[in-house]
């Protein structure tokens, strides 16, 4: 598992800068007629809006028993309803098609095999209605980026240091302590290669949250996909 349970402490911290996805979610789920989930929910950083926005539960899957409480906290004093279940988004299972399937803030990057992702796919798109959609966004890897942070030190939230590994297209974040969370990247041709073998459908690529268009330059990949109508 590439998520350390210890990244769960100062969740909030780590989040703080990604903010600019909400709205982005929250349209989306406003655009939806029928169940809303969240896969990799976390804490309920996007999830909380998204229930409070369109008034409906979202189902949140997430395999952290830590996120997972912090979002039962946090979604109790905000005041809305989560239906969070303790699970691995490879073995999603609904018990009613959903109209939404989002994925925020790089977490299918969690996932470091193309078998894995596929599993995540092809699951998705087992669990969404005929014209459901599957929205999720990531970044475009860029080696500018990576030779200017690749051994930097950082004190917040907690004393951590960024480290490459591009052999095997990995960034981790390595905690004083030991811990270490990883993501392992992809190129937008894997992402394209996961829609087209899940039999799942490009609506957009966007090059960021404010529907921007992907272009050579963009360092995020927004992607918004649809089970086709008549599957
Ligand atoms: C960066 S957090 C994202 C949380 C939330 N979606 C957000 O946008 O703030 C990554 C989350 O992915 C979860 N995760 C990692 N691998 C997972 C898997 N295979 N299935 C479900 N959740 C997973 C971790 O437990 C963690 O809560």
């Amino acid at each position: 598992m590439s998520w350390n349970e210890a990244f769960a402490d100062h969740y909030e911290e780590w989040s703080t800068d990604m903010t600019a996805d909400i709205a982005f979610y929250v349209e989306l789920a406003g655009h939806a007629d029928g169940p809303l989930v969240e896969l990799a929910v976390g804490n309920g950083r996007v999830a909380i809006p998204v229930a409070r926005a369109t008034g409906q539960p979202v189902v949140g899957v997430d395999t952290s028993p830590r996120m997972l409480e912090q979002a039962m906290i946090r979604a109790a004093a905000a005041g809305v309803r989560l239906e969070l279940r303790e699970a691995d988004m490879r073995d999603l299972r609904l018990d009613r098609l959903a109209a939404l399937i989002y994925c925020p803030f790089r977490a299918l990057l969690h996932l470091n095999t193309w078998a894995d992702r596929r599993r995540v796919f092809e699951r998705v798109a087992a669990s969404l209605r005929p014209g459901g959609r599957f929205a999720w966004n990531a970044f475009a890897f860029d080696h500018h980026i990576a030779a200017r942070l690749d051994g930097t030190r950082k004190l917040g939230p907690v004393p951590h240091t960024i480290r490459y590994a591009l052999g095997d297209n990995r960034v981790d974040l390595v905690r004083d302590n030991g811990a270490v969370s990883s993501l392992w990247w992809a190129t937008k041709n894997e992402w394209l290669g996961l829609l087209d073998v899940a039999g799942l459908e490009l609506e957009a690529l966007h090059g960021g949250f404010a529907g921007e268009p992907f272009t050579e330059d963009s360092r995020e990949y927004v992607f918004v996909a649809r089970r086709p109508r008549g599957a």
